[in-house]
């Protein structure tokens, strides 16, 4: 393969060991990652192995200049993801169980955090894990037939992967509990009106279609002030004063070279150009 520049070099190593996914199905077109859980004869349950390999994807996804977003969705027209293996949770411990869900949430927490903006498109099932994961994203786009909802209590467990703290925030407490504690699912409508989607679309196809133009517009604006929206957006989560992190992050900004570009190119009636730095 021929290399030509440093950051080219860097892609193309990242695709190398993207090609050797086994749960997850990759590819990259015009800056977007296509990123795809892919066990459909389990409704793309996520197993350890799994969640490994999305570890490793965000770990390039962060670091890959060429990528400019993340679509993520399930293999085939039933599935997002129907939860966390099943078959591993039924073999855990007091002790095991721990490691489990913190090893869950910190990589669900590198979604989050992930600088390039991160869409599911939820098609179908997405349940427990998978609704934790979409939760994970920073936007949600499903297809009518998705079904959203956590049935944890059904298995005698409770959602370990972050959820019981995101579900609250995004529909708050009192639907919160509901949902949690009646393991009931929602269907589309139901998961829009809650605010726990953004967008609904009949097919997966115009679902994608839909992420593909959200995507579009945010490549055209300032990186870091992007990476800066994350940061405060996330900043609600934390235990630490989200409204210092904003004023950190607003004083970040206007210290990088986008800011210059992005007001001088307002005052000059221009377009600006961005080179996120
Ligand atoms: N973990 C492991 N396997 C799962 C799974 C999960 N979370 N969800 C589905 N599967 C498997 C099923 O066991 C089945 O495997 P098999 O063909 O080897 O028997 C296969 O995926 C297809 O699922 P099936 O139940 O036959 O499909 P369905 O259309 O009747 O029902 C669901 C679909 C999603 C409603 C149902 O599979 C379900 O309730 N899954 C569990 C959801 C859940 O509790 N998630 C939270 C886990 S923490």
């Amino acid at each position: 393969m021929v290399v030509l520049e440093g950051e080219v070099y860097l892609f193309e190593l990242s695709c190398i060991c993207m090609s050797e996914f086994v749960n997850l199905l990759t590819e990259e077109r015009q800056g977007i990652l296509y990123l795809t859980i892919n066990r459909e004869e389990k409704m793309n349950a996520m197993n350890l192995d799994t969640l490994e390999e999305l570890r490793q994807v965000f770990d390039e996804v962060m670091d890959n200049k060429a990528i400019k977003g993340v679509i993520l969705t399930g293999a085939g027209e039933k599935a997002f993801v129907a939860g966390a293996d099943i078959t591993e949770i039924a073999s855990l411990n007091e002790v095991n169980a721990r490691k489990f869900a913190e090893s869950g949430q910190e990589i669900f927490a590198r979604i989050e955090n992930c600088h390039k903006p991160v869409i599911a498109v939820t098609n179908g099932y997405t349940l427990g894990g998978g609704c934790e994961l979409a939760m994970a994203c920073h936007m949600r786009i499903a297809t009518a037939n998705a079904q959203f909802g956590q049935p944890e209590v059904n298995l005698g467990i409770i959602p370990g992967y972050g959820g019981t703290q995101r579900l609250t925030l995004l529909v708050g407490r009192g639907k919160a509990n509901e949902l949690m504690m009646t393991g009931d699912r929602i269907g589309a409508e139901e998961a829009k009106t809650l605010g726990l989607v953004n967008h609904i679309l009949p097919t997966k196809e115009e679902a994608i279609a839909a992420a593909e133009e959200i995507l579009e517009k945010i490549k055209s604006k300032a990186p870091l002030a992007i990476g800066m929206v994350v940061d405060c957006v996330n900043a609600v989560f934390l235990e630490e004063n989200g409204y210092q992190t904003e004023a950190n992050s607003f004083a970040r900004c206007v210290k990088s070279g986008d800011y210059k570009e992005g007001t001088s190119a307002f005052l000059e009636k221009r377009k600006p150009v961005f080179r996120g730095e």
